[in-house]
């Protein structure tokens, strides 16, 4: 594939819009459809705003956006992509919709075009099953928002052929994205091994060691992450991230270890969304006042330490099961969800037998299966070694 390609993308929300603006700033002809007339109107507008607004900080010649913009048509009907080389769906999260779909494009598109979900929670083997053709169905997932964040995860799903990820993986990186690859698994990197920044957060918070604005303080202040976990759930939205917590819970066949908060639940059920809502774990309100933290440095290592020993295990046993080498699994944490450092280099940094021993602890502490260090962990420990030696 090149620049030749035409790029077809399936939704035109906030995930298709994103890639489509991605593709045709590469120099693709690219068609986004939905059935939504409104969400491709919105979307054409969103993208004339956008290549305006980049015109004006100097980051686009005034030709090279109008150019950008012609090149994607805005379509409602499925038969105008027949010309697509590669399409990437991004359409609403069903199974059942999303395989339907998959079942057309494949009558539609030639023999030799590949097609990818942007899916974040459904495996790359299900929606592949709907097609004949599987060996050309992959997973390609884009982070919010496409076009400024630049992870990308390959998941093959079990038929995907080896020439479907060489060629897919390379053409998203001509388009400036660094990629990572990535089995087809629940939450696959990214989704997997943030689990513990917001579990054990809300836990320390439900047994009391420290208030939502004391635990964003830590992990601010002392762990030098861009936001708080709670602050970050409240812009996410709650009902988002319960909805991304039950199904990786649900998806683990009910692993402990991501098993999701009532006071989440709660949340959800009384409409404290977050910040889209007015109220979450904060008030959003302008009359509210802005809670302040503890800023005890030795209560903020407490806290911070415990949130990043369990961020750490899940990325440990995460290269221990084989989801992604040590190298994607640090480049995705930093890549896609701005961490300050890969998890693994700094289980380095902190000592791997440090780690090891306050996981140690807290199970000891807590006797929950939750806390069980990696068997990896335990290996390299005993074994004296380091990630990337
Ligand atoms: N929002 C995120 O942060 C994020 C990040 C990564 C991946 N994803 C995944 O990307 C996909 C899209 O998410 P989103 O947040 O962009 O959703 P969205 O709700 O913003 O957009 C979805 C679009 O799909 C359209 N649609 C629904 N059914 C359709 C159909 N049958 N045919 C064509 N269009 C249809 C809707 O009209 C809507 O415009 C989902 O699979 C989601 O899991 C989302």
């Amino acid at each position: 594939m090149n620049k030749e390609t035409v790029v077809g993308v399936l939704g035109a929300g906030t995930m298709g819009s994103g890639i489509a603006q991605v593709a045709a700033t590469y120099g693709h002809e690219v068609k986004l459809f939905d059935v939504s007339t409104s969400a491709l109107d919105k979307a054409r507008t969103g993208h004339l705003r956008i290549f305006k607004r980049l015109v004006e900080k100097g980051r686009m010649e005034a030709g090279e956006a109008e150019a950008c913009g012609s090149r994607i048509s805005y379509v409602s009907e499925l038969d105008a992509l027949a010309p697509c080389g590669f399409v990437i769906e991004a359409i609403v999260e069903n199974l059942k919709i999303k395989q339907d779909i998959f079942q057309k494009l494949e009558a539609l598109t030639g023999p030799t075009s590949f097609l990818a979900s942007n899916t974040s929670s459904l495996s790359i083997a299900s929606i592949g099953a709907a097609c004949e053709h599987s060996e050309r169905v992959l997973g390609v997932h884009f982070f919010n928002p496409a076009p400024l964040m630049p992870l990308v995860e390959i998941i093959p799903g079990i038929a995907t052929s080896d020439e479907a990820v060489t060629t897919v993986r390379n053409l998203i990186d001509a388009w400036g994205k660094k990629t990572v690859l990535a089995k087809d698994t629940p939450g696959f990197i990214v989704n997997r091994v943030a689990r513990p920044f917001y579990g054990e957060a809300i836990r320390q918070l439900e047994e009391g060691v420290a208030d939502a604005a004391t635990i964003d303080w830590a992990m601010r202040e002392i762990g030098g992450f861009r936001m708080g976990p709670f602050q970050l759930m409240d812009f996410i939205g709650n009902d988002i991230n319960l909805k991304v917590t039950e199904t990786v819970f649900q998806a683990f066949f009910y692993d402990p270890r991501y098993r999701p908060s009532f006071t989440q639940q709660r949340l959800v059920e009384a409409g404290r969304l977050g910040r889209k809502s007015g109220q979450g774990y904060y008030n959003y309100s302008e009359d509210a006042t802005t809670p302040a933290p503890v800023e005890d440095p030795q209560l903020g290592e407490a806290i911070f330490s415990r949130i990043l020993v369990m961020l750490i295990n899940e990325a440990v046993d995460a290269v221990f099961l084989n989801i992604a080498s040590a190298e994607d699994v640090d480049l995705a944490m930093t890549k896609g969800v701005n961490y300050p450092k890969g998890l693994l280099s700094w289980a380095n940094e902190r000592g791997l037998d440090k780690v090891l021993s306050q996981l140690q602890e807290l199970q000891e502490e807590y006797g929950e299966d939750r806390y069980r260090p990696s068997p990896l962990l335990k290996r390299m420990v005993r074994q004296n070694k380091r990630f990337f030696e």
